[in-house]
């Protein structure tokens, strides 16, 4: 690690600022459905306790673009943290202001508080610089631990950092980093990159930046029907990104020249209307019908894919293959799952509701990592530099 991370610091009576990714999913009810992400930063909180800081927790929690609203509360998720914790937490009624001040004042060391929303304040958005003043103003120590928001330039994950005496990483920043390099920067080859999901313009700056360092590339989910289309193939009803297809085969070519193998489905499971109940039937790729959609790779790909991953010793996979929320379309994804799971690689799996594929298969435990970021697990593919991550202090030499 370049940066600081919290060993490197002294957190003993100070307040410790320690930024974290607590916007988990809800059901319609309120009620939290996944809370890995609250998981994956305990490490942090409860070292940041029992090194005897005054621990100050700060999160965002939706999009509520700065206008108060409890379906988007904190209050939300302070219960499951105090679980987690087993201890109590003190819920702050705001993120800034003397209100919060006061309550700092009167914590005693190893206490928690959990900040209300930031982004009930539009300017922490915006990355405004009073507004980082003033979350600073109730920082010593300030620690990133929000991997999943290190893609964001706002006032929480940046411009704070520009008015504290000290910035490092959290132990989950840290970690998502490490295993980031190991795998990408550094790979055991056969080094193996599967993308799926949905847009190929959301995923060609991945491509392009992993060109150089790939050994194999497996395409599914939507993002194959646009790939499939350059090639001549005819996709009938199924989303093709038209305005993508001279791109996607300059990606293919640059793949080629550089002798990466690239693999694409050969079969998809295809319906008459994207629904559960619609009619559906298992076709070859070149036989897609007109107007029928393919909303899953077919038997043939799953095994293709499951062939070419055999001899990986990196596997990195961002994407489902199909609709996977629709158990008639989740087979290719499960496929995958199971693959990948059953590797003897170092494995990575991040991104587009690619861990929610892993958890529903039972096949969490059976992954090397699987990483709390969307858009910055993206980002950190396609090779951009992470604000959240860029603006820690230096470690010195
Ligand atoms: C995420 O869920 O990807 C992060 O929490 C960032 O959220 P955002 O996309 O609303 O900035």
């Amino acid at each position: 690690m370049k940066k600081l991370t919290i060993e490197d610091v002294k957190l003993k009576g100070k307040r410790c600022f320690i930024r974290v990714d607590f916007n988990v999913p809800l059901d319609q009810f309120g009620n939290i459905t996944d809370d890995t992400r609250i998981k994956a930063a305990l490490p942090t909180i409860n070292y940041a306790i029992d090194e005897g800081a005054k621990v100050i927790l700060a999160s965002h929690m939706g999009r509520p673009k700065g206008i108060v609203s409890p379906n988007f509360s904190m209050n939300l998720i302070s219960k499951r943290l105090m679980r987690l914790l087993g201890k109590n937490v003190i819920m702050a009624e705001d993120c800034v202001g003397d209100g919060v001040k006061k309550v700092i004042d009167e914590m005693k060391p190893g206490d928690v508080l959990l900040l209300e929303n930031l982004r009930f304040h539009k300017e922490e958005e915006k990355n405004d610089d009073g507004f980082s003043k003033k979350l600073a103003e109730i920082a010593d120590v300030y620690i990133n631990d929000a991997f999943g928001s290190a893609h964001r330039a706002h006032s929480s994950t940046h411009g704070i950092t520009k008015y504290v005496p000290q910035a490092a990483a959290g132990f989950l920043l840290k970690k998502e980093i490490m295993y980031f390099e190991k795998s990408v920067s550094n790979p055991t080859r056969p080094f193996v990159a599967i993308l799926g999901g949905s847009k190929a313009s959301g995923k060609i700056g991945v491509l392009n930046n992993l060109a150089d360092k790939v050994n194999k590339v497996i395409i599914g989910g939507m993002l194959s029907f646009t790939f499939l289309k350059a090639l001549g193939y005819h996709m009938g009803g199924s989303k093709v990104e038209d305005d993508m297809l001279e791109e996607v085969k300059k990606t293919m070519q640059k793949m080629t020249e550089k002798g990466v193998k690239f693999y694409l489905p050969v079969d998809f499971v295809v319906a008459e209307r994207m629904d559960m109940r619609a009619e559906a039937k298992i076709v070859p790729a070149q036989e897609i019908p007109n107007s029928w959609v393919a909303l899953d790779i077919g038997p043939a790909t799953s095994t293709l894919f499951t062939e070419a991953l055999y001899n990986a010793k990196t596997i990195i996979w961002n994407g489902p293959m199909g609709v996977f929320e629709m158990d008639a379309f989740s087979r290719g994804t499960m496929a995958m799952v199971h693959a990948v799971a059953n590797s003897f690689a170092l494995t990575i799996v991040g991104g587009g509701d690619t861990d929610v594929a892993v958890h529903n298969a039972g096949e969490s435990d059976k992954i090397s990592y699987i990483s709390t970021g969307g858009g910055a697990f993206l980002e950190l593919l396609e090779g951009k530099a992470l604000p959240g991550i860029e603006a820690l202090t230096d470690k010195k030499e």
